[in-house]
């Protein structure tokens, strides 16, 4: 069985406090991207994981094996599975790119496993692995709020282009939220506005109000994110942000051409650059066999 496991960008990410249990709570809306890893599900006595495509660890670090171990432990399913992840999204970039392939092993696994888990049971499973987990398993257009863990879906936005831009660094999620607990007056984006404007498609509304309170963070402490932001900036984007606690840049088009001519214009020095769009169809969003 074959599983598209979709990364995510945020349009807007606001931090509205810290959590008694040290988490921030959030109130963001992310948007899943056309980019995905592919996770292949064949049989096996044990839980086997298989990277390919990128520097990774399959141990039990690794997000898709715990995914499959805590939905093996807690149905008491006594068979394993080979889990192989073809990685195509960057790590360590904000993309959720763990979280989307801990999803997709969650969402397949029921499936393989004939386990019959209602959706609302796979996602409380999937905030014990990550705080993305959640929204990657439902996907699409979201408001997620809480630690991640409430994710309300909105209605589609158009197949927008996005060209998606990382520095060579990766961050940490946890590194870049204690950062962002010494800033002394913290920017807040517009997160009611860029609401409505999600929630009316006025695509304009949703490109003036693009806004990231961890970018501030990331900025400060890294000259190559403003940079890439510069450089997108010219490209003739509608709009550019970093995405979730960074380094990756993304920028907006009006379609995936334009992301694809651009991501072959501008020059990309240091920096890796992937050409994609909304993932707005649900036609294949579950999984596909193969
Ligand atoms: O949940 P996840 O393991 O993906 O989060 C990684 C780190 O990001 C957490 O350990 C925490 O430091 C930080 N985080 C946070 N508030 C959130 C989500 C993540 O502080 N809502």
């Amino acid at each position: 069985m074959l599983v598209k496991a979709y990364a995510k960008i945020n349009l807007i990410l606001d931090v509205l406090g810290t959590r008694a249990d040290g988490y921030h709570e959030l109130f963001t809306i992310m948007q899943t991207l056309d980019l995905h890893d592919v996770v292949e599900l064949t049989e096996a006595g044990d839980i086997e994981l298989v990277v390919e495509g990128a520097n990774l660890t399959a141990g039990q670090d690794n997000l898709a094996y715990r995914a499959a171990d805590l939905l093996r432990r807690q149905t008491g399913y006594s068979k394993g599975a080979k889990i192989k992840l073809v990685k195509h999204i960057p790590l360590e970039a904000g993309l959720a790119g763990g979280s989307a392939d801990a999803a997709a092993v969650l969402r397949g696994l029921n499936e393989f496993w004939g386990l019959g888990m209602e959706a609302s049971e796979l996602e409380a499973l999937g905030a014990v692995i990550g705080s993305d987990v959640p929204f990657c398993l439902k996907g699409g257009t979201a408001l997620v709020q809480g630690r991640g863990e409430k994710v309300d879906s909105l209605p589609s936005l158009p197949p927008l282009g996005v060209l998606l831009a990382k520095p060579s660094f990766g961050l940490s999620t946890g590194q870049v939220y204690r950062l962002y607990d010494d800033i002394r007056k913290p920017l807040h984006p517009d997160g009611q506005g860029m609401l409505q404007a999600v929630c009316s498609g006025d695509v304009g509304g949703v490109v003036a109000r693009l806004g990231n309170a961890l970018e501030q963070v990331a900025l400060a402490r890294h000259s190559e994110i403003r940079e890439i932001k510069e450089i997108l900036a010219a490209s003739g984007a509608n709009g550019v942000l970093m995405s979730g606690s960074g380094p990756t840049v993304f920028s907006l088009y009006d379609n995936e051409s334009l992301a694809v001519k651009t991501a072959g214009e501008i020059n990309k020095r240091n920096f890796g650059v992937w050409a994609t769009k909304f993932y707005t169809s649900k036609a294949d969003w579950q999984t596909l066999q193969g």
